[in-house]
This record gives C-alpha cells, sequence and structure tokens, in this order.
C-alpha cells in the first residue's frame, strides 16, 4: 500500500535528477494517465516539457477546449495543439474495415507526432501514460487479439529518445489518487475510457464528416443527461454509436429516412468483460427524444442489451 504523497515527491526528484536540464515531449490525450503523467513531469522539469496534443477530428464534442483550458490555463503547461481533421479525414475517406480504420488512424497519429517533434530541437526524452496493467497486458495477447488495440500514442521504437514513464507501478484508482493530489479537476481524473481511434470507431463503416458531427451531438447529449440524472459516477463507460444504416420515420407529418443512433452503458471492473446498465426507461425516454429531436439527420435510437461477452464494448 503505498503512499501517493510520498509517490509524487519521490517520483518528481527522480525525474528532475534523470532529466536535468534536457527536454522531454509528451503526446497529451486528455486521457487519465496522459494527464497525470504530463503534469507530474512538469512538476518536475517545467517548461522543458512540450506536450502535444493531435485533434484529429475523431474527438468528442469540446475536448480540445478543455484540455487547452486545463493543461494551458490551469497549469500553464507548454501546449502545443495540432489541427490534423482534415488529414485524417482525407486518409479515412472509403476505408469500412475496422481494423483497417485503426491502423490509419495509429499511423497518421504518429506522422503528425513525429512532424511536430522534428520542429523542436533537442528533445531528449519521451513522456508515456503507461500504468502497470499496460506493462502486463502488452506481455499477453488474450483480449488484445480481438482488436489491434490501444492508445494510438503507441510510438515507432527507431527514436534516440529516453522513455519516461512515471507512473509505469500504478494501477488505475492510484494514478487518479496521484492525479486529484496534483490538483488535476474530477472532470479528467475520474474520465470514462475513450479509444484512441475515437469516434472513428463509433461511426461504423465509412467516416465522414457528417457523420462524426451527428455521433458527436448524440454522445453529447447523451452525456449530458446521464450526467443531469447523477448516473455519471455508476456507470463505467456510455457512448452513443452511428450504425451505417438508414431507417424509415415519421416526423410532422412527414415520411423521413435517416440514420439510427445506438446507445451503449456498460459497467466493468477491466474492460475484458462487461454488464449492460439497467438505466430507467423515463431517462432513456429522455435521451431518445432529445436526440431525435435535436439532431435532424437521426429519426431513431436504440439501446444496446448485450453483454461482453459475446459482443465487445465498443461495436467495432
Ligand atoms: P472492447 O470494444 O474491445 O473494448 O470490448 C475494451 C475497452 O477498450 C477500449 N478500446 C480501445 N481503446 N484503442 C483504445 O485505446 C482502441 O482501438 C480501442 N478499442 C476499444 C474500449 O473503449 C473499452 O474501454
Amino acid at each position: 500500500n503505498w503512499n501517493m504523497e510520498e509517490f509524487i515527491e519521490n517520483t518528481i526528484e527522480e525525474i528532475r535528477k534523470e532529466i536535468g536540464d534536457r527536454k522531454a515531449l509528451c503526446a497529451l490525450s486528455g486521457g487519465v494517465d496522459s494527464s497525470v503523467a504530463a503534469v507530474l513531469v512538469h512538476n518536475a522539469i517545467g517548461d522543458n516539457l512540450i506536450c502535444v496534443f493531435v485533434d484529429h477530428g475523431l474527438l468528442r464534442k469540446n475536448e480540445k477546449e478543455q484540455v487547452e483550458k486545463v493543461f494551458r490555463d490551469q497549469f500553464h503547461m507548454n501546449l502545443i495543439t495540432v489541427d490534423a481533421k482534415d488529414r485524417f479525414l482525407k486518409k479515412l475517406k472509403g476505408v469500412t474495415d475496422p481494423e483497417k480504420k485503426r491502423k490509419i488512424i495509429g499511423e497518421e497519429f504518429i506522422r503528425v507526432f513525429e512532424e511536430e517533434q522534428k520542429k523542436l530541437d533537442d528533445i531528449g526524452y519521451l513522456v508515456q501514460g503507461t500504468i502497470y496493467p499496460d506493462v502486463i497486458e502488452s506481455g499477453l495477447s488474450g483480449d488484445v487479439a480481438v482488436k489491434s488495440h490501444h492508445n494510438v500514442g503507441g510510438l515507432p521504437d527507431d527514436y534516440d529518445f529516453e522513455l519516461v514513464e512515471p507512473l509505469r507501478q500504478l494501477f488505475k484508482d492510484e494514478v487518479r489518487k496521484v492525479g486529484r493530489l496534483l490538483g488535476i479537476s474530477e472532470e479528467i481524473v475520474e474520465r470514462q475510457p475513450f479509444p484512441g481511434p475515437g469516434l472513428g470507431v463509433r461511426v461504423l463503416g465509412e467516416v465522414t464528416e457528417e457523420k462524426l458531427n451527428i455521433v458527436r451531438e448524440a454522445d453529447y447529449i447523451f452525456r449530458d443527461e446521464i450526467k443531469k440524472a447523477k448516473w455519471d459516477k455508476k456507470i463505467w463507460q456510455y457512448f452513443a454509436v452511428l450504425p451505417d444504416i438508414k431507417t424509415v420515420g415519421i416526423k410532422d407529418g412527414e415520411r423521413t429516412y435517416t440514420y439510427t443512433i445506438a446507445l451503449r452503458a456498460i459497467n466493468s471492473v477491466d474492460g475484458m468483460t462487461a454488464q449492460w446498465v439497467r438505466l430507467p426507461l423515463e431517462l432513456l425516454e429522455k435521451i431518445s427524444n432529445r436526440i431525435t429531436e435535436e439532431i435532424p439527420q437521426v429519426n431513431r435510437v436504440v439501446y444496446d442489451i448485450t453483454n461482453k461477452p459475446p459482443a465487445t464494448i465498443e461495436w467495432e
């Protein structure tokens, strides 16, 4: 049982000793792990840590703004945000296979990150938010074989950087504790898991800007209502998916032929198995009404009642 305050003190000291006056680069995603790792290293070396946030256009609503608010305005970190939306969309054009999409997004992410790195001088270190379960998982096959998982931050190994992985020995709940002690807001510390390829694997089939906007808006409404109903702390992961189908509906007496949104809310301990959440029917109805009223391209909402297994948590 670690004392997290002691952990923070020792780790900052160690990082300071190791990195000295050299510079470190960090791929910040806004997720719990990369955020805590970045703030920890920032405490040790200040402005010599440069964080890069890549907006691949597959993010949730307001995600980029939130990252800027927290890391630039609150922590005064050296943050570079890259708008790479068009690049990713172009690469994804016409691609429908989920694994191909993952591969393209992962590779393009590395390319964008490398380009940013090349603009900077003397980077000696690369900060990564690897935590203990990642260390174990990378040594096993298991669930990983199902999908070519994991963080888009997976970087090529032909770098001459030294890796800094200050969270390597921590479990998720310890990472959250450290995050809180460092003053990171609950919004980030308690953030639900979000896949590296982002909305790219929640728009089923070909990814287009229109489809991304639809699923982003539905996801926002879903999260907003879950939070208002105070269910957010009771659910491990919840999100909207845009299946690649259109169905017939009726609105203001007129026939419509538009998209379906699927909602998924699951509880899980480690993502390996999951149970669908019994949300109150009134809440589901409210969410369904809002989605169909506020998003003109949606005329139908369904709720996913499948556990993992046999389904996976994501639809792709
Ligand atoms: P599945 O869908 O495999 O998801 O049951 C298990 C957990 O992993 C997340 N997930 C991903 N995370 N890159 C990631 O970083 C991915 O490609 C990816 N696919 C799934 C998923 O959100 C869930 O928490």
